[in-house]
């Protein structure tokens, strides 16, 4: 029901997935139990979140097929480095109770560090061994992803970026399209803050009998962005995954494209250090 975006590797990717920042671990079991019972099969979790064990036990105890589920996780900033980073990814792994990953992200570039090219590299020698099927990054700006682009091999699969109504981010979709990179938005819903109650918002989801975030999210697909959306209460993880019914209109799409407020709700990822 989900449609796929294949990635520049040829890796098919879910275009909504399930995200699980701030799930503590002794609920993301259940949480990502409710998911897969709605029908996601991507995930979306990080060392930083601490809580790729209780995911990873609710992806073995699913019985979705290990190929039909799509596992993303991400390398935390203090574990930049080369040799830092491969070591990382092993305890990724032995949390998530898996041998393989298909997708492994930088969390954050962190400039000040000047780590994230070496970092990257050891992406590489992970994709190169099988144990990624896509690496990519997460809160790039468009500098950052041009010295990977000229001091690496491989050019990321996917930059996942803060994204939603009020942070449209054309200039960085746009980068990406140019490079063949899939754009991933992070806090779709604008973490379900003030955008759910926009009146634009609003009154479009009571156009369509449908709800303020199916909206939001209808609109992450439309743009052809991958969303993630959080959620732990079981009615919403479901409401989140119901969007396959309707379609926004011009009208819709041109009164959304007017709320772009270009303010972010998480970090600055030029200064963001996250020590
Ligand atoms: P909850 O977990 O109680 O459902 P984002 O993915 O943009 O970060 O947004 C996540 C936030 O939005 C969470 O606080 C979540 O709360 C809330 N949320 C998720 N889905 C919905 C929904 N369908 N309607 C309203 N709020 C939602």
């Amino acid at each position: 029901q989900v449609p796929s975006i294949t990635l520049n590797n040829g890796v098919a990717m879910p275009q909504l997935g399930f995200g699980v920042w701030q799930v503590p671990d002794d609920e993301a079991t259940a949480v990502v139990s409710a998911a897969l019972a709605a029908g996601y099969r991507s995930v979306d979790t990080a060392s930083a979140y601490r809580n790729e064990t209780g995911t990873g036990r609710a992806l073995a105890r699913s019985g979705v097929p290990r190929d039909e589920l799509f596992v993303t996780t991400k390398l935390w900033n203090t574990d930049q480095g080369y040799d830092a980073t491969l070591r990382a990814f092993d305890v990724s792994l032995e949390r998530l109770g898996l041998d393989r990953v298909d997708l492994y992200l930088v969390h954050w570039p962190i400039p000040s560090a000047g780590l994230y090219v070496d970092t990257y590299r050891a992406l590489e020698r992970i994709l190169a061994d099988g144990r990624a099927r896509a690496i990519g990054v997460s809160n790039f700006l468009p500098e950052h992803l041009e010295r990977l682009l000229e001091e690496t091999g491989v050019v990321p699969a996917v930059n996942q970026i803060e994204l939603h109504p009020q942070l449209q981010q054309a200039a960085a979709r746009a980068f990406h399209e140019r490079h063949g990179i899939t754009t991933e938005a992070w806090s779709p819903l604008g973490q379900g803050r003030g955008l759910l109650e926009v009146p634009t918002v609003v009154a479009i989801a009571h156009k369509h009998g449908r709800t303020p975030a199916q909206v939001v999210l209808r609109w992450h697909l439309q743009l052809g962005v991958v969303a993630i959306p959080k959620s732990a209460n079981p009615r919403r993880i479901e409401e989140n995954i119901d969007l396959f019914g309707f379609t926004l209109d011009d009208e819709d799409l041109t009164a959304l494209a007017a709320l772009d407020e270009g303010r972010r709700l998480g970090p600055d990822p030029a200064s963001f250090s996250g020590f």
